[in-house]
């Protein structure tokens, strides 16, 4: 027998660990009565099952502790829940949700309720440390119910809050009811709730009843002032949001004293006094946001060097005086929005040493003297510095290598010199505004770091003093929609072929009188001062001499039709072609004529459509045209170029005139010039 007893005893321990195996895997499966709760959940649940990413793979089949958005304790009880994001839309009233006794953490939110009430259920889920209902619809009184929720310690009930729309209530229980039980708190939202409570009762409610609160967001929640004293008792605050309020009360200096505070936004909360500078001074602090307080004012103190600031928004604040050289210790600066306070003075060089910068707006102040250079700042994508009164150049290497910048705005100031030619190479500028400013030099050619122009939409060099022609790669900005060169003193003639290559018909409006008016030595269309005129000599060089090619037939033809009508308007306009001499009023008469019986409303700017009836004879209608083209490219045509702004609408079934350039003179042309011809590309 003893034989047979050694290979069994051999075997114990192998048994005992495959049981030990077997129970871990028994109970990491989730019981048989959670996994049914969970799917009579799904089934009493309204959720549009094209959205749903968890509930819809609840499925009988599998362990339900795997399932997306459940989580089980080791015994296979359900203890986390995130449901949120599911597009649940009802059925939670009489739902088995609140069976799930050992819930520890729900997440419901952004879920669309439909403005229904807060279950009272949700107080017999009394095991939630965990429970978030932001924006998931809910609307009307909260339930005292929520108040059993001992354990809880992160509550979020905020929502977005819209004027006019229905939003939770904290009336009866008020806050400090809601609250009293919930000792363990360390984070409460409620923005968007109406707590509309009088006067400081808010912040005694909090204070007295939540010891442990690290996070405070009560946002648009009516709130009244002043901010109690008895809130810095919580030694733990971190995150502090009592923005759009009407406080209407200064900012306590106590807010300095939380020694872990991290965020603290008081955004258009109607204060007023003067901000503690205290505040600016915690090492902690990350985030500070007093926008739109115009009643508050205060200035930046010497910042130390282990600053943790990331983001400072002051606009539409009474802030003023100079901004500190100690800037520069604000390595971990990001996001500066000062705009629209009265800052003055330098802005301070040591801002070159702020390599984190991403958003720069310091508009609406009056700052003096030069530019900070910006070009350590990589990843910087906005900057607006315009309406101060910045003067001296603006070296080409200041915004030099910055691939990330999208805008720049430094419009309104007196800057002079040359527009920093480095912009016109940033991989992903959109838009340049230096309007208003002093420039009086802009390069003919792209300080090209990169082979590529920026994608620029807008460019706008307006009310400087450039001079000279204008540089022939601003018509090489492909997607550009607002250009404008108006009041400058560029001269030479406009190089319509230059225009021409810009390719899409959508830009030429871009490309109107208002583009270029104001320059008094500048010439030809769209502008209606003729280069023949001898009282303005324009200075012409070689290289932008005289247009060459009467007209650019196909250039036309993307100013006036596109999409399926463009295939009707070419006849016409060939046939243009051959009677250059015609007055510019046929085409119109002509196009008039054709385009409704193509079912285009036509309305001409001229109101050429009475008389047209009488005359349009005159105009024989022939569609034969590419014949006589080599020919009439040899004559001379001075004539009016009146097609240049119109476009046909192919879904309005409209022809649509700028009227400000409905027709325009063209310039003389010497034959030699017109030999000389080759069509741009
Ligand atoms: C849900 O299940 C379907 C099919 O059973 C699967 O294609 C899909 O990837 C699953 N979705 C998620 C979020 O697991
Ligand atoms: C909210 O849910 C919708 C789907 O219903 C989703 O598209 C959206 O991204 C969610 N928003 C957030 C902030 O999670
Ligand atoms: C609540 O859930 C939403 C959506 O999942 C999330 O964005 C938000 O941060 C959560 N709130 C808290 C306090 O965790
Ligand atoms: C639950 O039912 C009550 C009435 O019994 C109703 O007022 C409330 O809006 C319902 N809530 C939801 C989420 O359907
Ligand atoms: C909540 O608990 C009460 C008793 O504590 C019970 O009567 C009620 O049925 C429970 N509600 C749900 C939805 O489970
Ligand atoms: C906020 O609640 C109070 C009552 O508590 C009410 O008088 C007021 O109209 C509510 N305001 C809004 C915007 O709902
Ligand atoms: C803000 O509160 C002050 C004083 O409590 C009051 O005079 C003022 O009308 C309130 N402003 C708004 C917009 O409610
Ligand atoms: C300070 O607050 C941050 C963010 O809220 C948190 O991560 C950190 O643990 C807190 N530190 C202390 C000492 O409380
Ligand atoms: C930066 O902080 C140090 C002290 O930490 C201070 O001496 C210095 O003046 C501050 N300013 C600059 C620009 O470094
Ligand atoms: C702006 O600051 C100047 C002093 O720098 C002061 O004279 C002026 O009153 C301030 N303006 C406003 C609107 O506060
Ligand atoms: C930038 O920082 C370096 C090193 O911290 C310092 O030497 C230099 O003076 C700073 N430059 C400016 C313009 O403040
Ligand atoms: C702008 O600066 C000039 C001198 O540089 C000064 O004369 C003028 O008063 C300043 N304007 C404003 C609005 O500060």
């Amino acid at each position: 027998m003893k034989i047979f007893q050694l290979p069994w005893l051999f075997l114990i321990p192998f048994f005992t660990a495959l049981f030990g195996i077997n129970t871990i895997l028994v109970s990491s499966q989730c019981l048989e009565g959670q996994k049914s709760l969970l799917l009579q959940l799904k089934n009493s649940l309204k959720f549009n099952s094209a959205i749903s990413v968890s509930l819809v793979n609840w499925t009988q089949t599998n362990d339900c502790c795997g399932w997306k958005g459940v989580n089980c304790d080791p015994n296979g009880r359900v203890t986390g829940l995130d449901l949120n994001s599911e597009s649940i839309s009802g059925g939670i009233n009489q739902s088995s949700l609140f069976s799930l006794q050992f819930l520890e953490n729900l997440n419901l939110a952004n879920n669309s309720f439909k403005f229904a009430q807060i279950p009272p259920s949700f107080g017999n889920l009394t095991s939630l440390r965990y429970l978030n209902l932001s924006m998931a619809g809910f609307n009307g009184q909260i339930p005292i119910e929520l108040s059993l929720l001992t354990r809880l310690a992160v509550l979020d009930l905020s929502s977005l809050y819209f004027p006019g729309t229905p939003s939770l209530q904290l009336e009866n229980p008020n806050l400090l009811t809601l609250l009293r039980n919930l000792n363990k708190l360390t984070e409460l939202h409620l923005d968007g709730v109406n707590i509309s409570a009088k006067g400081s009762g808010w912040s005694q409610a909090i204070s007295s009843s939540l010891p442990s609160l690290r996070v405070l967001s009560l946002s648009n929640c009516y709130l009244s002032g002043p901010i109690d004293i008895s809130l810095q008792n919580l030694q733990f605050l971190s995150e502090i949001n009592l923005g759009k309020n009407n406080l209407s009360a200064p900012v306590p200096e106590f807010f300095a004293s939380f020694p872990n505070l991290t965020a603290l936004s008081l955004s258009s909360s109607n204060l007023y006094g003067t901000f503690p500078e205290k505040i600016l001074r915690v090492p902690t602090l990350q985030t500070l946001d007093l926008e739109n307080n115009r009643l508050v004012d205060g200035s930046l103190p010497e910042f130390p060097r282990n600053s943790n600031l990331k983001k400072l928004v002051l606009s539409d604040t009474k802030f003023s005086g100079r901004l500190p050289d100690s800037m520069g210790n604000l390595t971990k600066l990001s996001w500066i929005e000062i705009a629209r306070c009265n800052f003055s003075g330098m802005i301070p060089t040591s801002m070159a040493n702020l390599t984190q910068l991403v958003y720069v707006d310091m508009s609406s102040n009056m700052f003096n003297g030069p530019i900070p250079s910006f070009q350590m700042s990589k990843n910087l994508s906005y900057i607006d510095i315009s309406h101060s009164n910045l003067t001296g150049p603006v070296p080409d290497t200041h915004f030099e290598g910055l691939s990330n910048l999208v805008n720049i705005n430094l419009a309104y100031n007196s800057f002079k010199g040359s527009v920093p030619s480095s912009l016109f190479s940033l991989p992903s500028l959109k838009k340049i505004q230096l309007s208003n400013n002093h420039f009086d030099e802009v390069s003919q050619s792209p300080n090209r770091s990169s082979p590529e122009l920026s994608p620029l939409d807008t460019l706008d060099l307006s009310s400087n003093k450039l001079q000279g022609p204008i540089p022939p790669y601003f018509f090489d900005f492909v997607s550009i929609s607002i250009f404008s060169l108006s009041f400058n003193n560029f001269s030479g003639i406009i190089q319509l072929e230059s225009i021409r290559r810009i390719p899409s018909s959508t830009q030429l409006q871009s490309f109107s009188e208002t583009s270029f008016e104001g320059n008094e030595r500048l010439c030809g269309p769209p502008l209606n001062t003729s280069c023949s005129n001898p009282s303005t000599p324009p200075s012409v060089n070689k290289s932008d001499s005289v247009l060459r090619t009467v007209f650019d037939w196909q250039f036309i033809y993307t100013g006036l039709g596109f999409g399926i009508g463009a295939g009707f308007i070419v006849g016409p306009l060939m046939f243009w072609k051959k009677l250059s001499n015609c007055c510019d009023e046929h085409i119109e008469r002509f196009v008039w004529k054709i385009l409704p019986t193509l079912g285009f409303i036509f309305p001409c700017c001229n109101d050429v459509n009475d008389e047209a009836e009488d005359n349009i004879d005159e105009v024989p209608l022939t569609e034969d045209s590419d014949e006589d083209d080599d020919e009439m490219e040899d004559k001379t045509f001075m004539g009016r170029y009146c097609v240049f702004c119109s476009k046909l609408d192919i879904y309005r079934k409209k022809v649509i005139h700028d009227p400000k350039c409905c027709c325009h003179e063209l310039p003389p042309i010497s034959s030699s010039s017109t030999s000389s011809s080759s069509p741009s590309k």
